[in-house]
């Protein structure tokens, strides 16, 4: 216990001394000089993991072509309260703009009041903040993408596939008996992504038969562990399973391995984001297609805004939509051009 509290009076000292330093530096600051203040909902987050790789190798970029930047980057621990507290911290840090990853996306109000007090403009991404609060202010921004693109494209992938091969509908009645494995509740891209890629099934002719779905909070374990639950309830019944991210139609995949299920009794499985090991597993072809969420072009608009924002250039470059939204669009990932996805993804 006693060594618990010592450590957490270190780890508490470090963050204040970087603090500290990062203060210092930000005295001599000049609005030439991009001091990016990150904070991101969870650490554990795959996706997103990469998403903020991506980004500093982005800032690598923009001080190669002599724009001097830095970043602080930090990790709210699925609390609200908590990310509140970083964003003033990485204001008194002489911060110049944030980069916020929402950990409630609903809840944005006391961020923007401090960035507004401050004067520190505001890149939401990923976690899209609602339409209202977005207006609470003129320096607020989102970087992300359209949730009904992605889920179109996972029906569109999954249709493709069935009308292709008449093995996956594996008792032969004509219809697919699948199962939903959701992101967290009140996420935009969870609820949108289930219903538009059934949608969009459907309107490929594909006759369907839901037998049940499960919150998995985009987390591998959590979809195991749900995926396992179904299992045992619908047995060899469920022909596909449609999964919100490739982290939880891994977790899918794990459930059927951790029971010994051999590949000719798998149902097909469906991701989206094209992560490292949902690309692998693509182009293993234990996953059946994923659908590419484009965390570089997310990264670079981030860092291209935020150089903006803070040195004054051409915003009009950026091509926002409605002035203050940036969506990258999603593509399809099968074993057919997993390979050429996967060569342009060296990092
Ligand atoms: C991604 C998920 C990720 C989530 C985090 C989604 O857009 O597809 O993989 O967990 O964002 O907010």
């Amino acid at each position: 216990m006693k060594m618990k509290k010592m450590l957490a009076s270190g780890l508490v000292l470090c963050i204040s001394i970087q603090l500290l330093c990062a203060c210092g530096k930000a005295e001599q600051n000049t609005a030439e000089k991009v001091h990016i203040g990150v904070t991101y909902y969870d650490q554990s987050d795959t996706f997103l993991g990469e998403l903020l790789t991506d980004f500093k190798e982005q800032l690598k970029k923009c001080e190669r072509d002599g724009l001097e930047t830095s970043v602080i980057i930090q990790d709210a621990g699925g609390s609200q309260k908590t990310q509140n507290d970083q964003v003033k911290e990485l204001i008194d840090a002489g911060c110049n703009v944030l980069c916020v990853n929402l950990v409630d996306r609903s809840d944005p109000s006391e961020i923007i009041d401090l960035a507004r007090e401050y004067d520190v403009p505001i890149i939401f991404f990923n976690r899209e903040p609602v339409a209202e609060d977005m207006m609470q202010w003129d320096k607020l921004y989102y970087v992300g993408a359209y949730a009904r693109q992605s889920g179109q494209m996972q029906g569109e992938l999954a249709a493709d596939l069935i009308k292709a091969d008449s093995r996956v509908d594996r008792n032969k009645d004509g219809r697919i008996q699948y199962v939903v494995l959701e992101g967290e509740p009140g996420h935009q891209d969870a609820i949108i992504r289930t219903e538009t890629a059934v949608e969009s099934l459907r309107e490929n002719g594909i006759v369907l038969e839901k037998k049940g779905y499960q919150i998995a909070n985009w987390n591998r374990a959590q979809a195991q562990n749900r995926m396992e639950q179904m299992i045992s309830q619908y047995k060899n019944d469920i022909e596909l399973v449609l999964a919100n991210n490739d982290d939880m139609a891994l977790g899918a995949l794990d459930a059927y391995k951790k029971l010994n299920y051999t590949e000719t009794n798998l149902p097909v499985v469906f991701g989206i984001d094209g992560t490292d090991v949902g690309l692998e597993a693509v182009a293993g072809q234990r996953l059946a297609g994923t659908v590419y969420n484009d965390k570089e072009g997310q990264a670079e608009a981030m860092a291209k805004l935020a150089e903006v924002l803070v040195t004054g250039g051409d915003i009009e470059e950026i091509g926002l939509t409605n002035e203050r939204y940036c969506y990258l669009p999603y593509f399809k990932v099968t074993i057919d051009n997993v390979e050429e996805v996967l060569e342009n993804n060296i990092r």
